[in-house]
């Protein structure tokens, strides 16, 4: 498993040097406008936006360039990241990864079959395990870029699995990690894992 990660890693460019460093204090001032969605304490109040508290700086950064880019098309966001520079965007990084990540609860009747595809993959349809990227506790893995997904709104989660399913989100770029993987889950299983992960600390 350890070579399959590796290897994973080659192939997405992964390195191991260091982004611009961000500001989080900074960073805080430039992201008020983004509480109104995303909330002060960087847990969101509505279920469709994403908490960003306690999220890895690299993955926000990469978010944040898509969306900024077009690569990721986020119809609320439109606009809002034009006027950002780099190091802008690497302060806003810092703020809300230096946040409190936010914790859930899972609905009890669906943990079973999310722990199980999290922690085991599904071998008879090459699903891998979550584990080994997104990590047992759900933090992600900040060097490689792989997010958090630990205390995530169920509904968020279960909204970009479907998207990578059907190829409505496409910024896991040519590698195509998650498509690959969410094109093998069904309705059950996405939901089952997206409330799992809710709940997952
Ligand atoms: C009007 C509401 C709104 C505002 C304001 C807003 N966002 Fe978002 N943001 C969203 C929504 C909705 C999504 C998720 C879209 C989806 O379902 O893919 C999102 C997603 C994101 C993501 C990706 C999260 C992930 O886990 O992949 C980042 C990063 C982000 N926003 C940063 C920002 C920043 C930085 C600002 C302020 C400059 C901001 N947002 C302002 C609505 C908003
Ligand atoms: C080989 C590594 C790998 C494995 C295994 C993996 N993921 Fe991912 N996942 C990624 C990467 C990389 C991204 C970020 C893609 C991008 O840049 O947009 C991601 C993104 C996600 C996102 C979007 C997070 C957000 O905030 O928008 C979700 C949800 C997710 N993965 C769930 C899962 C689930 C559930 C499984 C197991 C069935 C899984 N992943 C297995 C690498 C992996």
């Amino acid at each position: 498993m350890k070579k399959v990660i590796v290897s994973l890693m080659l192939t997405l460019g992964v390195s191991v040097t260091a982004h611009a460093a961000g500001d989080a204090q900074a960073g805080a001032a430039k992201a008020a406008v983004c509480g109104a969605c995303h909330g002060a304490s960087g847990v969101s109040a509505a279920p469709n936006f994403p908490n960003l508290a306690g999220q890895g700086e690299r993955y926000l950064i990469k978010q944040m360039q898509d969306v900024k880019s077009g690569a990721r098309p986020i119809l609320e966001m439109t606009g809002m990241l034009d006027n950002l520079s780099e190091q802008d965007l690497a302060d806003i990084a810092a703020h809300f990864a230096s946040q409190t990540p936010a914790q859930g609860a899972a609905d009890p009747a669906l943990v079973e079959l999310g722990e199980a595809v999290y922690r085991g993959g599904i071998t008879a349809k090459g699903v891998p395990a979550c584990n080994a990227c997104h990590s047992p506790t759900g933090k992600g893995n900040e060097l490689a870029g792989f997010p958090a997904l630990s205390g995530q709104k169920a509904d968020y989660t279960a909204k970009q699995l479907r998207a990578f399913r059907e190829g409505e989100r496409k910024n896991d770029g040519d590698t195509r990690i998650m498509r690959d993987i969410a094109e093998k889950l069904s309705n059950k299983e996405v939901d089952a894992l997206a409330s799992f992960i809710e709940g997952l600390r």
